[in-house]
């Protein structure tokens, strides 16, 4: 795990519903380092998007790794079929509507052989974090409230990215830092001086009219 490697997951909630398979190819095939998977069950959101039969399907597509971003109450119950389907990153929600114990998650997905990932949204507290520093390998930092592609990027996340890489460092820590909404070539930058390495994109990525060319720009 190499935190200063810059890394671009497009996330495939942006991309046609209908060709999963052909997307995640197309992503591959024009530089993608990893694929991003947005799953939602209208609850812990306010969307539904798509489950573990669609990780499984989209495995067969990729040989990247797949990063499941699970936007779900209770992920802890749903993490075997998630994992069964071929996910290699899981990443969970540190927000108590979640309803899961946060570090038994964590613990479970590493367990699994899989990179766990911790998630904050805006609006949540930084310390939140405090009780897990140590038991994830990616956190990521939400830049938009979770729910739907294509929203604007809050720069006032810039603050939690910045003190994530604080106490990386302090605490002799190894973990990527993500963000997720909203980037695009002209917030990539800024995520990226606050202490972000990994940039997950949806609009910006499969919207483009050369898909290959926003990659480059991202990175
Ligand atoms: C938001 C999702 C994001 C979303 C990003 O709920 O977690 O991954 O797909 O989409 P864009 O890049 O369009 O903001
Ligand atoms: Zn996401």
């Amino acid at each position: 795990m190499n935190h200063e490697q810059i890394l671009i997951a497009p996330s495939i909630l942006a991309s046609d519903f209908a060709a999963f398979g052909a997307e995640a190819r197309r992503a591959q095939d024009d530089g993608a380092d990893w694929i991003h998977l947005d799953v939602m069950d209208g609850h812990f959101v306010d969307n539904i998007s798509f489950g573990p039969a669609a990780v499984a399907a989209i495995a067969k597509h990729t040989t990247l790794p797949l990063d499941v971003h699970l936007m779900i109450q209770r992920p802890d119950h749903f993490l075997p079929r998630f994992l069964a389907a071929g996910a290699r990153h899981v990443l969970v929600h540190v927000e108590p509507a979640a309803q899961h114990d946060v570090r038994q998650t964590l613990a479970a997905i590493r367990a699994a052989g899989c990179l766990a990932g911790l998630v904050i949204n805006p609006p949540t507290p930084f310390a939140a974090l405090e009780p897990y520093w140590g038991q994830f390998d990616t956190l990521l930092v939400m830049t938009v409230n979770p729910g739907f592609g294509g929203q604007a990027f809050l720069p006032e996340t810039m603050e939690k990215v910045a003190a994530a890489r604080a106490q990386r460092t302090a605490r002799g820590l190894q973990f990527h830092i993500q963000v997720d909404g909203g980037i695009n070539a002209e917030t990539a930058p800024l995520a990226r001086e606050h202490g972000a390495n990994v940039f997950v994109a949806g609009t910006s990525v499969f919207h483009a009219p050369d898909m290959a060319a926003a990659i480059r720009a991202l990175r």
